[in-house]
């Protein structure tokens, strides 16, 4: 044990004056992992000879590691410092690992830019990992460290996430926070980018938007703590850490040795992250970074405001003047043969959606011509067609929308892009779009089995669809559910669908239902004078209090919701025609009046009689009519619509829902829609 009471190092004991013999001898005669001592300052990157792994991408670039390469669409990279550290220094004398994880501080300077400050964000970590290539590892997503399994494994990985964009699935708070990741992407604790000042007020630190954050990290494996801290270069170390984790399971997430380094990855926009130096230490406190020479980076449209030195200055100006050249460049050719082919100009504003743009040209082949042959329907906004992308086959759908002023479109871009990544699997995923004239062209996944309205009602038309049995029906609405309860809450802001009803739910290969044409309807609401609002929807899912007030909120999205879950579970249209327009009949008024009787499920669709039990149709009509309550107060929230369809069973639902549908039953039962006066 001689040899073990050398390699154990009494605290505060520097390693470094070792004679090279004694290193030598240990390091051939010891077989278990060795204690010495890691002490580094990269306070630039050498290109020829970097210090650190580059793994994929990640490469350096005038002195400072870029992790993601610009031109792949999908792209990560990770740095590493070459040799593991040690974090389990003993195994403990009866086998077992030692309790005892070895301590370290670090700290880096980075700077993240995205090339279009709206575009969803990714971030980069810090990370300590048993293996430079984590399994399961997303090459898009997720920081190239994580997989997009929730579920969390224990296993020895764990990352300080620089997180600057939200995943809300993931409870990200918002685009510009810090997290401890214990080998799963939902992290165990977050903190908005910030620090504390010397009096103690905490400060927002934009760290998305290119500038130098310096960021400390200490990590004490004694009490299991890390503390984070960040700050912009040239503010001095705040005195209190931005976020303090203490946690003792954070000994489950660490090996006995340990690759230490970065990761980060990217879709289809552009965010360059940069490491630009890197200090660490596990025997104390690590070297201080000279800041004063970093180079500084921003996007060109700033860089004349800014002051630096001289040599900041001159990259600033080089890299400013490449980019605007290139871009001017692009621009110029973009809009030559956009005359060419489409005698049309590109606005301004169109390029900040760039990176989704499909050409016409592209669509045109795709859709064979817009050849009627395509033509998958025509509904209230315009033609869609069926199409097969040129480059990769894929199956797409085309949905081409008329619009009188370009104005409404660019803010119906902004709002679509706005919402950054509105990617849930029961949203029609719009995949990209191409604008000719007052044309909008808005390209979505094709969903091979069209829409819901095909699969419940019986008429001359879908004759040929067999009909939806019970079960499927209830997924569908369960999906949908989740699909909205996603756009109202899933965000910093709540998206108002608009225009819920059937023919606006599409069934993927899977007969899962998604919705489609999420923020349409606004383009139009948009188009009119203020004091002419039109209401915008369609007859028969339109809640009552639209007709006075005529501004969509996520109430009158549940009315219409509700219409729908009625609709289902009844086979009937929300207006049944009748030969004079006094016999039209509204299907909320039908039910309700079984309702009233006090035999609510006599109001269900005939045909699937027997797959249902009654109780649980009871449910679902009454919270349909719930739903579709006259005062937008009393209609419950998409969360609680969805907590009940996918609770266990609608049977048994939470007992205060059900207190409030029976305290809602008299308006319930009243019928009709309640006019306020
Ligand atoms: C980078 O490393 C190479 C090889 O080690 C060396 O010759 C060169 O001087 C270094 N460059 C800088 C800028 O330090
Ligand atoms: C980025 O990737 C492309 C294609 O994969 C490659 O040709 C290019 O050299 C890479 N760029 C850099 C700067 O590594
Ligand atoms: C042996 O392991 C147990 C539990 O892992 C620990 O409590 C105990 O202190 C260890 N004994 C020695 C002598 O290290
Ligand atoms: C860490 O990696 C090493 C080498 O790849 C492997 O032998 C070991 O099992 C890993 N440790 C854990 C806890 O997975
Ligand atoms: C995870 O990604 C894989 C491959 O991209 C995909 O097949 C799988 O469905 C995804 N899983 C989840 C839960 O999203
Ligand atoms: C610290 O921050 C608070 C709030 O952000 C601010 O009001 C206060 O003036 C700051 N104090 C100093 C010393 O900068
Ligand atoms: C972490 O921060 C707390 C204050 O929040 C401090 O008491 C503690 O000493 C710090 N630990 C380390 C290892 O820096
Ligand atoms: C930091 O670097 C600059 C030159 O790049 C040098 O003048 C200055 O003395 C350095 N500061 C420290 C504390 O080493």
């Amino acid at each position: 044990m001689a040899l073990k009471s050398l390699l154990l190092r009494p605290p505060g004991a520097t390693m470094t004056p070792q004679p090279p013999v004694l290193l030598l001898f240990l390091l051939l005669v010891s077989t278990q992992p060795c204690s010495f001592a890691l002490d580094f300052l990269f306070n630039s990157f050498n290109s020829t000879n970097p210090g650190v792994d580059l793994i994929q991408d990640a490469r350096v670039d005038s002195s400072v590691i870029r992790l993601t390469n610009d031109s792949n669409q999908y792209s990560l990279g990770r740095a590493f410092y070459p040799t593991r550290i040690n974090m389990r220094s003993s195994p403990s004398q009866n086998g077992t690992a030692s309790s005892t994880l070895s301590s370290f501080s670090t700290s880096f300077v980075f700077s993240i830019l995205p090339q279009i400050a709206s575009s969803p964000g990714f971030g980069l970590c810090f990370v300590l990992s048993n293996w430079t290539n984590p399994p399961g590892a997303l090459a898009s997503q997720y920081f190239g460290l994580f997989t997009n399994a929730t579920v969390p494994v224990q296993a020895p990985l764990l990352a300080v996430e620089f997180d600057t964009g939200q995943n809300p699935e993931f409870n990200d708070p918002n685009r510009n926070h810090i997290g401890i990741d214990l080998n799963n992407i939902e992290s165990a604790m977050t903190e908005d980018a910030g620090y504390y000042n010397s009096s103690g007020g905490f400060v927002p630190v934009s760290i998305g938007n290119g500038q130098n954050i310096h960021a400390w990290i200490d990590f004490d494996g004694v009490d299991l703590v890390i503390n984070v801290t960040v700050a912009p270069v040239g503010i001095p170390r705040p005195s209190l850490p931005t976020l303090t984790f203490k946690d003792p399971v954070i000994a489950n997430y660490v090996s006995a040795d340990m690759f230490v380094g970065f990761s980060a990855s990217k879709t289809q926009w552009v965010e360059a992250q940069r490491i630009l130096a890197w200090s660490f230490s596990d025997r104390g406190v690590a070297k201080d970074i000279n800041v004063t020479n970093l180079p500084v980076f921003s996007l060109p449209s700033s860089s004349s405001s800014l002051s630096g030195g001289a040599i900041a200055g001159i990259v600033i100006g080089c890299v400013a003047f490449l980019i605007l050249f290139g871009f001017g460049f692009y621009w110029f050719w973009r809009q030559n043969k956009l005359k060419d082919e489409e005698e049309d100009d590109i606005e301004d504003w169109e390029l900040e959606y760039w990176p989704h743009r499909f050409s016409y040209e592209e669509l045109t082949q795709a859709t064979n011509g817009f050849s009627n042959d395509q033509l998958l329907g025509s509904g209230g906004f315009g033609k869609v067609y069926k199409g097969t992308l040129p480059s990769n086959k894929t199956e797409i759908a085309v949905k081409c929308v008329n619009h009188d002023s370009k104005q409404g479109l660019r803010e119906f871009m902004a709002e679509i892009s706005s919402i950054g990544r509105l990617q849930h699997k029961n949203l029609v995923q719009l995949r990209g779009w191409c604008r000719k004239s007052n044309e909008l062209l808005l390209v979505y996944d094709y969903m091979p089995n069209g829409s819901l309205d095909r699969y419940i009602f019986t008429s001359s038309r879908n004759r040929s669809n067999k009909l939806l049995n019970w079960q499927q029906r209830r997924q569908i609405l369960a999906d949908v559910a989740e699909g909205l309860n996603y756009l109202h809450n899933g965000w910093d802001q709540v998206v108002v669908h608009r225009d819920i009803k059937s023919s606006n739910i599409l069934l993927d290969s899977d007969m899962r239902g998604r919705l489609g044409d999420f923020g349409l309807a606004k383009l139009y609401s948009h188009n009119e004078v203020p004091s002419t609002t039109r209401v915008v929807g369609t007859l028969g899912y339109l809640a009552p209090e639209l007709a006075t007030m005529a501004v969509a909120t996520s109430a009158s999205d549940v009315y219409s919701f509700g219409v729908v879950i009625l609709e289902v579970a009844c086979g009937r249209r929300p207006i049944e025609m009748g030969k004079e327009e006094e016999d039209d009949r509204l299907l909320i008024d039908v039910v309700r009046d079984f309702y009233a009787k006090g035999k609510v499920v006599e109001a269900a669709d005939e045909r699937i009689k027997g797959e249902y039990g009654a109780e649980e149709m009871e449910m679902v009509l009454k919270l349909g009519l719930a739903c579709c309550h006259p005062d937008p107060q009393r209609r419950p929230s998409m969360r609680e619509v969805v907590a009940l369809f996918v609770g266990e069973d609608l049977e048994v639902a939470p007992a205060e829902f059900l207190g409030a549908l029976a305290a809602g039953g008299d308006a319930i039962g009243a019928g009709g829609v309640v006019a306020q006066t």
